[in-house]
């Protein structure tokens, strides 16, 4: 099968709060009914460093450090997603930061009301390039073949 065109990969993470309101499921479901392939899953806590460096663009703002301890306030679901221009895909279907002012339909749009936004996802293909590394070992990303993509592309999408 030739799958060579449908292999970009993008990292969401289900935040705190998504969690805490047992939106795990919810959140997998509707990646997986985009039609994206799960490559990668794992529940972790996230440590002060890893968030430092995860949001490095973002430590010297004044909501640095209520974001920080948001972050830490409960496990995380971290999740490696696969498909045809996967990261903006899974942008669009997460919505813009602010859940008062996303769209419904999009996670945030339906599940947040501000910057408690339910998910992280990756911002270009760069940063989830990054993210991959930061959040999975080599080990935990699982590279195979998922048929349904024979039905999810058309055959010039997938080569
Ligand atoms: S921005 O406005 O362009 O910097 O936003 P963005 O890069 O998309 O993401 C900002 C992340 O910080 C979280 N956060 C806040 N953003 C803005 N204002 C406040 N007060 C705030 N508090 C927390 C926001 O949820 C984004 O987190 P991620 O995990 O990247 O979605």
């Amino acid at each position: 099968m030739q799958f060579d065109g449908v292999r970009e990969k993008t990292i969401l993470i289900v935040k705190p709060d998504g969690v805490q309101r047992g939106l795990i499921g919810e959140i997998i479901a509707r990646l997986e009914r985009k039609g994206l392939k799960i490559a990668g899953l794992k529940m972790n806590f996230l440590k002060e460093e890893q968030l430092r460096e995860h949001y490095a663009h973002h430590v010297e703002k004044p909501f640095y450090p209520g974001l920080e301890a948001f972050m830490k306030s409960s496990p995380v679901t971290i999740i490696c997603a696969e498909g045809r221009n996967a990261v903006s895909a899974v942008r669009l279907i997460a919505g813009v930061t602010d859940g008062a002012a996303a769209d419904a339909g999009t996670m945030r749009g339906d599940f947040a009301m501000g910057f408690a936004n339910v998910v992280h996802c990756s911002d270009s293909l760069e940063t989830a390039q990054a993210e991959v590394k930061r959040f999975f070992s080599d080990e935990e990303i699982y590279e195979y073949d998922k048929t349904e993509f024979l039905h999810v592309y058309m055959e010039d999408e997938r080569a």
